[in-house]
């Protein structure tokens, strides 16, 4: 019972591997599972709702809308209750929806109400699965990090020969129970602490200097951790993100604040993930009544700044045992440059960042980033999803601590 209490939806979609669905379905119940069955219109086609309603135990949703109308929000629901959906098999027209974001049936809108990872597998005919268009989309739900099951090769429904093919369901469920498996737990006893998105510098009441940081990065690494099992707690400026579960989050608005909080804090952490966009100066006196236009000013206004107090610094003095990741967002000599922040500041790894490559930076789902180890070296990572980099640093952070307590 290796998925006792998970609640998976599973998706099916026009495709004549739509049949293996049942096994799919019957074999996750198996093993514990509570699941829910969404299917296209054309996947009744091959097999139907009976089927998978009786196999599920459950109804199957095949209508954007119910007759039933007040339960016209059903997806919103599915999308919260979900551990995980798995769309097997995916055709080439549901992953080309799924990759633009169409919604234009119950398992489409599904996706994208969905709050919990997305697992596909592709089962088409060969042609349509190597064309670059369907290859295309693929690449673009991998980036936005859902999970890709190949289809496997062999002899096809049509004859032709080639990849295509549904793996069978011992492949599939291992890679839902690896899916399930994979970290749980590993930083169970430890402090994480964390800091995301950008900080304000107040100039009067109602000015602030500013970055455009969306808090995203730090965000993905608190979720990560917290579903790891670490005691988390993230200190965040001012962003819109929700909080992740089981995150215990303190909201800053200054460097001043931000360092504050941090530095009460760090004595009993275990890890910290500095992954905010401090403001490296702030107003010498901020104004207390608003700044009004004037003679004096006709010609200008000049703000005295004065620098702000550097966490990532003033962690890295006082460490001990604690694993220290910073971030450096660089557009120029950027190894260099992040690897002389790693030595000033005493930390054990930079997350090097540079906006100007397609894929990385601010706002944005993913990433492109290097990361600077205190032995020199430099890993390069492609473009993947801020979640999948975030498990990263940590699976990196955790390397660290047991060569330090080994
Ligand atoms: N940082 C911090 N406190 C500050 C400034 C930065 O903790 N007052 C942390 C950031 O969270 C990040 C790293 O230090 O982990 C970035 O270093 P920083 O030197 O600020 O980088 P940049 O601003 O990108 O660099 P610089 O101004 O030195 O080019």
């Amino acid at each position: 019972m290796t998925l006792r209490g998970k609640h998976i939806i599973v998706g099916v979609t026009g495709s004549i591997a739509a049949y293996k669905s049942a096994l799919l379905v019957r074999e996750l119940v198996k093993a514990g599972a509570e699941v829910r069955v969404v299917m296209t219109p054309s996947a009744c086609e091959f097999i139907t709702p009976l089927t998978l309603a009786t196999l599920s135990q459950a109804d199957v949703v095949l209508d954007m809308f119910p007759q039933d109308r007040a339960k016209g929000t059903w997806h919103i629901h599915l999308g919260v209750w979900a551990d995980l959906l798995i769309i097997a098999p995916a055709s080439a027209n549901t992953i080309a929806k799924l990759a633009h974001g169409m919604a234009d049936n119950a398992l489409t809108s599904l996706a994208l109400a969905v709050r919990c990872p997305l697992m596909v597998a592709p089962a088409m005919d060969t042609d349509m699965y190597v064309h670059v268009a369907t290859q295309a989309n693929i690449d673009v739900l991998r980036r936005r990090g859902a999970a890709i099951i190949e289809p496997e090769s062999g002899e096809l429904a049509s004859g032709l020969v080639g990849p295509g093919r549904l793996p069978d369901m011992p492949v599939i469920m291992e890679a839902v129970t690896a899916h399930f498996a994979a970290r749980a737990g590993d930083l169970a006893g430890l402090a994480v602490l964390i800091t995301a998105g950008p900080t304000q510098e107040a100039i009067d009441p109602v000015r602030y200097i500013g970055n455009r940081s969306s808090g995203k990065m730090g965000f993905a690494v608190a979720e990560a951790a917290a579903r790891r099992g670490a005691a988390v707690t993230l200190v965040a400026g001012p962003v819109s993100q929700p909080t992740p579960d089981g995150v215990e989050r303190i909201d800053v608005s200054s460097a001043g604040e931000m360092h504050a909080a941090v530095m009460e804090r760090a004595a009993s952490q275990d890890i910290c993930v500095l992954a905010a966009a401090v403001a490296d100066f702030t107003p010498e006196a901020p104004a207390e009544q608003k700044i009004k236009k004037s003679a004096d000013n006709d010609a200008g206004l000049h703000i005295a700044l004065k620098r702000t107090p550097d966490i990532l610094r003033s962690l890295g003095e006082r460490k001990g045992e604690s694993v220290l990741i910073g971030f450096a967002l660089e557009t120029e000599n950027e190894r260099v440059n992040a690897e002389r922040k790693l030595r000033e500041k005493n930390a054990d790894m930079i997350v090097l960042n540079n906006p100007r490559i397609e894929g990385a930076g601010f706002g944005g789902d993913t990433n492109v980033a290097t990361l600077i180890h205190a032995d020199g070296r430099a890993e390069e990572l492609q473009v993947m999803a801020k979640s999948a980099l975030a498990d990263i640093i940590l699976d990196r952070a955790l390397a660290i601590r047991s060569l330090r307590t080994e």
